[in-house]
């Protein structure tokens, strides 16, 4: 079993000293960059768009993982491709055509994410499951960091996890939202390949031994 990949959310960083915090995550075990774009509308908050994106990406040397929490993100495809995203997912709730925008992320050279919000079934994606690199399991409701990890998402990685093999597909699995090292073990346990930290990372003493320390426990 491959290790267990680490995608510190810059969302919680420093805006102050961006820079700083994307080589931090350049310099530690981390595996990518988590860059979460929201619109104001898909969700109740707006975190930060292009201009940063592009700052991040000037500085970062790891992966970028861009989860878009915005509505018609077809639209955006390209310049998030332009900008440097290795891995861009996009919320099954925001797309009204999704086999059309996996293939026209792939089209730009991208890896295929698909972000679920806690309430969306992963059963709606057995039609879809093998044209996705990535799904990103919500364990919280997306919009802001900071929030209590929801429970009942152990229960939904094991049904991916069983419904990927099902069909055969190599679609990793990521976890956003709420993740510790308290629940970094179990969700490995049960399928996780990626999990994402933005608190517990970024407001910790030390960011970058947590980063270690995530890796460590989560194997
Ligand atoms: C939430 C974002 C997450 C968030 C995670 O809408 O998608 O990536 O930054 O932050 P924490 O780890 O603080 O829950
Ligand atoms: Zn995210």
């Amino acid at each position: 079993m491959s290790k267990t990949k680490i995608a510190p959310s810059l969302l919680a960083a420093d805006f102050g000293n961006l820079q700083r915090d994307v080589e931090m995550v350049n310099n530690s075990d981390a595996d990518w960059h988590h860059i979460d774009v929201m619109d104001g509308v898909f969700v109740p908050n707006i975190s930060y768009g292009m201009p940063v994106v592009k700052a991040i990406a000037r500085y970062a040397t790891k992966p970028l993982d861009v989860h878009l929490m915005i509505i018609e993100p077809d639209r955006y495809i390209k310049t998030f491709a332009e900008l440097g995203a290795r891995i861009l997912s996009v919320h099954y709730e925001a797309c009204n055509h999704l086999h059309r925008t996996l293939q026209a992320i792939k089209a730009e050279g991208m890896q295929a994410g698909v972000a679920l919000n806690p309430h969306t079934n992963i059963n709606l994606l057995e039609d879809t499951i093998q044209d996705i690199d990535l799904v990103c399991l919500m364990s919280v409701n997306p919009g802001f960091g900071g929030q209590s990890f929801i429970e009942n998402t152990y229960e939904k990685v094991k049904a991916l996890k069983t419904l990927i093999d099902k069909k055969g597909a190599s679609t990793l699995i990521e976890i956003d939202g709420g993740v510790t090292s308290k629940n970094a073990n179990q969700l490995k346990n049960a399928g996780a390949d990626v999990l994402v930290a933005g608190s517990f990372v970024f407001k910790s003493d030390d960011p970058t031994n947590t980063i270690k320390e995530l890796k460590e426990i989560a194997g």
